[in-house]
């Protein structure tokens, strides 16, 4: 496991010279252990911030840096890895070899071949390991690739919009899905969102992104598995839709002055 310290993070793009600023002071403590998720709307600087995280490009300023067991030290020392919105799997091979690919470097074949077949089983794909990715839905071959993740056995799981492009119930059982492998693993996870229900049924804390910063961090100290129709949940929504509107009809007002 692995906790994330993020102090004056910022990142500038340039197209064609032109500097857009993605991400801005941001300052961010996602403690070891827990579920975090991110919210905001398309172009806040969500990926940005999880690509920043990952190491996948560099940050323009600030510090990111990984606690495990009470020891800070740069991304070197964590085990990261990502899950996206598409699943990436290689269309050659079938669904346990996808999910083997994570374990490429384990020597002990026995080793490796009971960890593919535990997280097949937790996945629900053991009848289909010897299919390939275009003979699943994509609801399963989500599953393969969050089986090939925690193959990987990663100190902290970025995760980008993963559900995204799946229907309601498939998207329903895949987030109660991770909130049972969250609850047994104790893993770190950082869940990107523009869905706010997907945000607070999931996140022990929702940070709220908006132009590139974060404008607020709301807790959720609801005991899981939460149930949308309560009126805790309703009351939170409204408070976290409440604060990304009122920013909307700012910026509204600032177009229009
Ligand atoms: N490689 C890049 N080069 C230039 N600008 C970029 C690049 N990647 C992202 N941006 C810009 O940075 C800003 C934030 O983009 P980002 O992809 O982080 O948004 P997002 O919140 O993930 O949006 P979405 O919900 O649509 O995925 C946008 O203005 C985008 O145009
Ligand atoms: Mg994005």
């Amino acid at each position: 496991m692995a906790g994330v310290n993020i102090c004056g993070l910022a990142k500038i793009y340039y197209i064609k010279g032109a500097p857009i600023s993605a991400l801005a002071d941001v300052d961010l403590d996602i403690s070891d252990g827990s579920f975090v998720t991110v919210v905001g709307k398309s172009g806040c600087g969500k990926s940005t911030l999880l690509r920043l995280i990952c190491g996948l490009e560099p940050m323009t300023a600030g510090e990111i840096l990984f606690n495990t067991e009470g020891e800070f030290h740069s991304r070197v020392g964590a085990r990261v890895n990502m899950v996206f919105q598409e699943p990436r799997l290689m269309p050659w091979l079938t669904v346990e070899q996808n999910m083997a690919v994570a374990l490429i470097r384990e020597k002990d074949t026995q080793k490796s071949k009971a960890t593919v077949n535990q997280f097949l089983d937790m996945m629900g794909l053991k009848k289909f390991k010897d299919a390939y990715p275009s003979q699943i839905s994509g609801g399963m071959a989500q599953r393969v690739a969050l089986g090939r993740m925690l193959c990987y056995n990663p100190d902290l799981i970025l995760m980008d919009e993963p559900f995204g492009a799946l229907d309601a119930f498939t998207r329903r059982n895949l987030q109660k899905l991770l909130i049972d492998i969250f609850r047994e693993q104790k893993k770190t996870i950082i869940f990107v969102t523009h869905d706010v229900d997907e945000a607070i049924f999931l996140g022990q804390k929702v940070v709220i992104i908006e132009n590139g910063r974060i404008s607020r961090q709301v807790l959720v100290n609801l005991p899981y598995p939460r149930e949308i129709a309560s009126h805790a949940f309703f009351q939170l929504r409204e408070d976290v839709m409440a604060t990304i509107m009122h920013e909307e009809n700012i910026n509204i007002e600032r177009k229009f002055l």
